[in-house]
């Protein structure tokens, strides 16, 4: 099995997303060329989402337009529905797109406003605008082993959301365990459940860090065979509709354990801890 493994920095979205105060496009444009000269290579810079939900992603046209520019990364962005992809396009396109379906109903109802198999439908439109277009897509599995809003989540969930991503052509997952809530015994269960369900290109963990086992999961996942993980730089993030969900795992600490273990991951350790200051630097609040 290959030693390398794939970054995927969400600190620009799923950090900023959760900042009290949106930040300014020039900061967050400013925090994804320093993470680009570290060398991360897949950055999600941005989310085209309704501003009423997530004020902190207006502007991400702007900031994909720049991005764009910035050699050596593929940005991404979030979309959840066909007003988004519209939106997408209008700024130029040229990303990648991650949809997200939640495996519990509750935290559906609060992050999208409609139940999973609404949310599957929905997407089934930018799914097939996105391969017409030639665009990249990756899906989302939130709420991996636990919901803010129903408990705990079974397997068999995670199942039936990643089946139905696969049903829609998308072989790119990311299984997100959004409030943090996972630990080894109950992560390798769902990871298995959502890899046996699909002809997966890639399956990347998306770990936050709330309960201090991020990188425990990481390490039973690498045990699994995944070789994709989400973090972000400075340990920023979360998700406004997900309380109880502040950091996700931190990209420098990832890094660094992934070396440890003798794993490349193209990242140079120094100039992402320089990153990592400036993430930490556009946190506002009191957290
Ligand atoms: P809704 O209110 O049900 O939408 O929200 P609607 O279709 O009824 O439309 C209402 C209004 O919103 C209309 O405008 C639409 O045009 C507009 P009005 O006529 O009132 O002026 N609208 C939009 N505007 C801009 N962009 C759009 C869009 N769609 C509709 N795309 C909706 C449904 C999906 C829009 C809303 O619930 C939403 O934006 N949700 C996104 C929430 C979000 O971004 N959460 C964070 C990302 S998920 C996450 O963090 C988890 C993850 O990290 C993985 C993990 O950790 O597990 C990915
Ligand atoms: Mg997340």
């Amino acid at each position: 099995m290959t030693d390398a493994v794939t970054i995927y920095e969400v600190g620009p979205r799923d950090g900023l997303q959760n900042e009290p105060a949106p930040v300014p496009v020039a900061a967050r444009l400013g925090l994804i060329e320093a993470l680009a000269e570290a060398g991360l290579r897949e950055v999600e810079v941005g989310s085209f989402v309704s501003p009423k939900w997530v004020p902190q992603m207006a502007g991400s046209d702007a900031v994909l337009a720049a991005a764009r520019e910035i050699p050596g990364i593929r940005p991404w962005v979030l979309v959840p529905n066909m007003k988004g992809w519209e939106a997408f396009e209008a700024a130029g396109a040229g990303a990648g797109v991650a949809v997200f379906v939640s495996a519990s109903e509750g935290f559906s109802r609060a992050n999208l406003n409609c139940s999973v198999d609404e949310s599957l439908d929905r997407l089934r439109p930018v799914a097939e605008a996105a391969r017409a277009a030639g665009v990249p897509l990756r899906g989302y599995v939130s709420c991996l082993v636990a919901c803010p809003y129903d408990g705990p989540v079974a397997p068999e969930a995670v199942a039936r959301v990643a089946r139905g991503l696969a049903a829609l052509g998308i072989d790119r997952l990311s299984l997100g365990d959004t409030i943090g809530a996972g630990e080894p015994e109950t992560v390798r269960p769902a990871v298995r459940a959502a890899l046996e369900c699909g002809d997966w290109a890639e399956v990347a963990g998306h770990f936050h860090d709330t309960g201090g086992r991020a990188l425990a999961n990481v390490e039973a996942c690498l045990d699994l065979g995944l070789r994709a993980f989400d973090a972000a730089a400075g340990g920023l993030g979360g998700c406004p509709y997900a309380p109880g969900a502040p950091g996700n795992l931190a990209t420098e600490a990832l890094v660094a354990r992934l070396h440890a273990l003798g794993m490349r991951t193209g990242v140079d350790e120094a100039r992402l801890a320089r990153a990592a200051a400036m993430a930490r630097g556009l946190r506002g609040g009191d957290r």
